[in-house]
Order: C-alpha cells, then structure tokens, then sequence
C-alpha cells in the first residue's frame, strides 16, 4: 500500500515544476471506449509522451484497426515531436492499447506500474495462458515504481502509485499535468469503479486522497469520460481545486467508510465493459495480442462462469 500523502520529494519536484514547466498536451478521445488518449509534450525539447493509446477491435468479427492509433502518430509527426515514452496507467479493461503498434513508428519506450506482475499473475491464471507467458513485466520496456522521478526533455515528472481501480494502477505527473488513469473522472461523473480482480474501494478513496494533495492548479487529465446528466459534450481535462469542490462521490468532507459504500454499492448495479475479455488478455502482454497457435491464427479466449 502507497504512502497516502506525496512524500517531501515529490512535493519538491512538483513545486519545482509548476511555475514555469508547462507540457503542452493534446487529447485524441475514441467514442467507441469513451477513452481519452494524451500525448503531452515539452515544448522546449519536444520531448513526448502518449498515455493510454485505443487500438480498435470489433468482437463480432475478431479485427483490429489502428485509425485513431493512426491520427495519433500522424500529429507527433507533424508536430516534430520525439516520442520518448509511451506510458499506461494500468491494465485497462475496456479496451485494447495500441502501444506496441505505435512503438513501431515512432519508437519511445513502454511503461506501466511495477506491480503489474499482480495482475499478470491474476488473469494469466484466469486465462490458463500457460508457462509462456512471463508474469514478469517483462513484455514492458520500464516498471515504474512509487515516487519514482523521470524528465520529460525539461520538465520534471513523478511517477505515483494509486491502486484502486486495479492494484497496479499509476498517475503520471509531468510539469503542471497529472495523467490520472481510472481514478477521478469529472466533477460531475465522480469516480472509477473499484470491482475488477484485485479492485479495493478504500484503497482507491486513499489514493484519490493522495492525487487531491496536489496543489490546487494542477491540471488533471482522465482516462475515460461518459458525459453525465446535463452535459452534452465529452470532458478530459479538470483541476485538483475543482474536484476538491465539486465531485460529486469524492469532494473535500466526503469520509472513507462513507465513500466505500457508495462506490461498493454502485459498482453491484455495474455491468462488466463489452471488451473486457479481450482487453485484458492483450493489455496484460503489453498491447500485444497472444501468440498465434500452430496454424498461425490468434484467437482471444472466453473464460465460462469465472468472472
Ligand atoms: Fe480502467
């Protein structure tokens, strides 16, 4: 379990990057998945990173696409931009990540949460996927760990644990921008669901209330956005101050017991996402689809009565 309040120094680096280290960021958001991909860079070096990037896929007919993942590579080129880091926040559960795919154009390296081996090592049981797949991390380029510090070009950035959603789930902070995973969603949305193997209500409120010791400015970037009642358009990016004052699970007073049972008794009433089993079969292998069987084909399995 993650120390519940940023330790000194990362309060350091955050002090030190927020005046004057502002990443430019620009969001690609697939309709499909609600998923918000980021690619944030530093203007003065041009160094970038894309999180959580979409690979398309049709469960119907078993195909994948690489449209947005497309659109994506197309602006880091058209922008000039050296891709240095591809960075998940967690095994997502609702769709597949094109990182592997975009790697292969632009290069960079991919990285998610050292604790990533829990999970691998929950749905490669759950899988039966066998002694071939490493439940190492090793499909992953970097394992980040809690508190650990990096540079994108110029600006200093922090790598923070806040398991919740899934026990390896990370929150990224480069410069003034925090890229949150599934853990905050907009005010008026609240919060992600906390049921998935190896989900925890209070461990994910101990971790919001980690992200929410931001200071206030600091620009929060979501993983996924579902609109809400009253609103007509999608919405990726907030503050800490906002969420502070307005979320709607999650505000400033709300109480752990108090936040546990509300996130606890809506997540009963929750389906699981159309592409979860797909999803986590790929997005655990890092993006990569499983390996062809004898006549050259992939196929994704369905486990019966499991989950
Ligand atoms: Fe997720």
């Amino acid at each position: 379990m993650s120390d519940p309040v940023i330790t000194a120094a990362a309060h350091q680096v955050l002090t030190a990057l927020t005046s004057d280290k502002v990443p430019v960021v620009k969001t690609f958001f697939d309709r499909v998945t609600f998923t918000a991909t980021h690619v944030v860079h530093d203007p003065a070096t041009r160094a970038a990173a894309i999180i959580d990037s979409v690979m398309e896929y049709d469960p119907a007919a078993g195909r994948t696409g690489h449209h947005l993942a497309q659109e994506i590579v197309d602006y880091v080129r058209a922008h000039d931009l050296k891709l240095e880091w591809l960075l998940e926040t967690h095994v997502h559960a609702d769709h597949l990540s094109a990182a592997p795919w975009i790697q292969e154009q632009l290069g960079g390296k991919l990285a998610i949460g050292a604790d990533i081996v829990r999970v691998q090592d929950i749905f490669g049981k759950l899988f039966n996927a066998g002694t071939r797949f490493a439940r190492d991390g090793s499909q992953f380029d970097h394992l980040f760990h809690d508190g650990e510090t990096f540079m994108l070009g110029s600006i200093p950035a922090i790598a923070l644990h806040v398991p919740g959603h899934t026990p390896a789930d990370m929150a990224y902070v480069i410069g003034d921008a925090a890229f949150i995973g599934d853990t905050l969603f907009m005010p008026d949305y609240g919060t992600a669901r906390a049921d998935f193997p190896g989900g925890d209500a209070r461990a994910l409120y101990r971790s919001i209330r980690r992200l929410l010791s931001l200071p206030a400015r600091t620009r929060l970037f979501l993983c996924h956005d579902y609109k809400a009642p009253g609103r007509d358009t999608f919405a990726w990016e907030t503050t800490v101050g906002a969420e502070r004052e307005h979320n709607v699970h999650v505000h400033d007073g709300v109480g752990e017991d108090e936040f546990v049972a509300m996130r606890t008794g809506r997540d009963a009433t929750l389906s699981m996402p159309g592409l979860l089993m797909p999803s986590v079969q790929v997005n655990m292998r890092g993006g990569h689809l499983p390996e062809a069987e004898e006549n050259g084909t992939r196929y994704i399995k369905i486990p019966i009565d499991r989950v």
